[in-house]
């Protein structure tokens, strides 16, 4: 079969490998339909995260199962399925308590595991025809409909950028009525918007420089902020003016001290451009210490972006290393809370199918290109340059089959 396959810094292939098999008797094989390619796959694109050349990408999957194994009991060959982006068996002490992100038997290596990922364990990507799953009656998220359908690229959404939007508006605890700042319009950016609207926050902003994709988040109910046009915080501090003026008669006190949001996320992660450099300078705690700085006293941080424990091309030793150098004394003295980490997507994905079959949300707003496997090289590089409008990528691997 084919497959999007790494070979070194800002290179993948589409390369002939082994079909995957069933090796264990709780493993299914499945059949891409669609496969998405993430912010995420970006940071091993670019040589930013320990990988060895080989790897096969790909941990947003969607498709119909072709085989599974004899102790197999809820999916069968032609059901309709999509995959968490976390691998997880659903008996060990972690998943048992819903932290299927941070599983304890897939990876011998580490907690958690994922497909198509460094240091997620052994697992191949589904950027290909087909990918093999382990333990499919925890993996597999039974689909209505058919292939192809008018739900298709929503569907592939629940892999991911959709469920890890929302676990960013968890951690960052969005009630109704809620003020809310995410930092970066990608698809999780964007996903954490339309979570954001469902929640019913009553003020949503969100920052980036892309043009396109300020529009799409426009688009979903959401205010944009240019961070290239200016300081972000002050542009969000002025935008609530308004607001504030509106209830100042009602929240006692607020006054001039609780001029920010109550909720901050950080969609952007330790690629983050500085103000005044966007495309041009790296600075990796731009937005950790952008949250801060709009969050209000008593109020709630999600850091949903990634930060590596290593960044081979990390801007100092420190960055190299993960550490980073962060305003806490402002971070205490708010008593913001702060929650960070992976997201479990099996703790979501059963609801946000059902909107989504409901028709309360329709997250395939944010794809922009829809292209066959054989598009993967040329998609990798302008994603990678956000260039050309590209936002989202969906790979058809049976479009390229055929
Ligand atoms: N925690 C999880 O489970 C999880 C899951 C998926 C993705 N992620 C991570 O979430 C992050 C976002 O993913 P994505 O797919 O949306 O990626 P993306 O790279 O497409 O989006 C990031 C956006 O941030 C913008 N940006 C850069 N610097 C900024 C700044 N200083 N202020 C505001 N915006 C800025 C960029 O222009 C870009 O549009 C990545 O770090 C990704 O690895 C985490
Ligand atoms: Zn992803
Ligand atoms: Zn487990």
């Amino acid at each position: 079969m084919r497959a999007v396959v790494w070979k070194g810094p800002y290179e993948v292939t589409v390369d002939e490998i082994e079909d995957p098999r069933v090796e264990e008797s709780t493993d299914a094989v499945m059949r891409l339909t669609t496969a998405a390619i993430c912010g995420s796959d970006l940071h091993m694109y670019e040589g930013r995260a320990p990988i060895e050349p080989g790897q096969v990408f790909g941990h947003e999957n969607l498709g119909v199962i072709e085989e599974v194994g004899s102790a197999v009991k809820s999916v069968r060959p032609g059901d309709r399925v999509v995959l968490p982006f976390n691998i997880a068996c659903g008996f060990c002490f972690n998943c048992a308590r819903g932290f299927t992100n941070a599983c304890l038997t897939v990876n011998p290596h580490s907690h958690g595991g994922g497909y198509g990922y460094s240091g997620m364990g052994p697992y191949r990507g589904g950027q290909a025809e087909k990918v093999r799953v382990p333990f499919a009656d925890v993996n597999c998220l039974k689909l209505p409909g058919k292939p192809g359908d008018a739900f298709e690229d929503d569907f592939v959404l629940l892999a991911d950028v959709f469920p890890t939007g929302f676990h960013a508006t968890e951690q960052a605890r969005v009630l109704p009525g809620d003020s809310v700042a995410i930092f970066g319009a990608g698809p999780v950016g964007l996903m954490a918007a339309l979570s954001a609207k469902i929640r019913g926050a009553s003020e949503i902003y969100v920052v980036d420089a892309v043009a396109e994709r300020l529009e799409k988040a426009q688009a979903l109910g959401a205010t944009p902020v240019d961070f290239s046009k200016g300081d972000p915080v002050q542009q969000i501090l002025d935008l609530r003016v308004p607001h504030r003026k509106n209830v100042q008669n009602l929240q006692r006190g607020a006054g001039d001290k609780m001029p920010g949001v109550m909720c901050a996320i950080d969609a952007v992660g330790y690629e983050a451009w500085a103000h005044d450099g966007a495309g041009k300078t790296q600075n990796p705690t731009q937005v950790l210490d952008d949250v801060v700085a709009v969050t209000n006293p008593t109020g709630h941080v999600g850091l949903i972006g990634v930060y590596f424990p290593q960044d081979p091309g990390g801007v100092d030793e420190d960055a190299k290393k993960g550490r980073f150098t962060v305003a806490l004394g402002n971070a205490w003295e708010k008593g913001l809370s702060v929650e960070m980490g992976q997201c479990p997507v099996k703790k979501y994905n059963v609801y946000l199918r059902d909107l989504i079959v409901a028709g309360v949300a329709k997250p395939s707003v944010l794809v922009s290109h829809r292209l066959p496997l054989d598009a993967a090289p040329e998609a990798y590089r302008k994603f990678d340059e956000r260039t050309d409008g590209y936002t989202k990528v969906l790979l058809k691997p049976q479009q390229s089959a055929a």
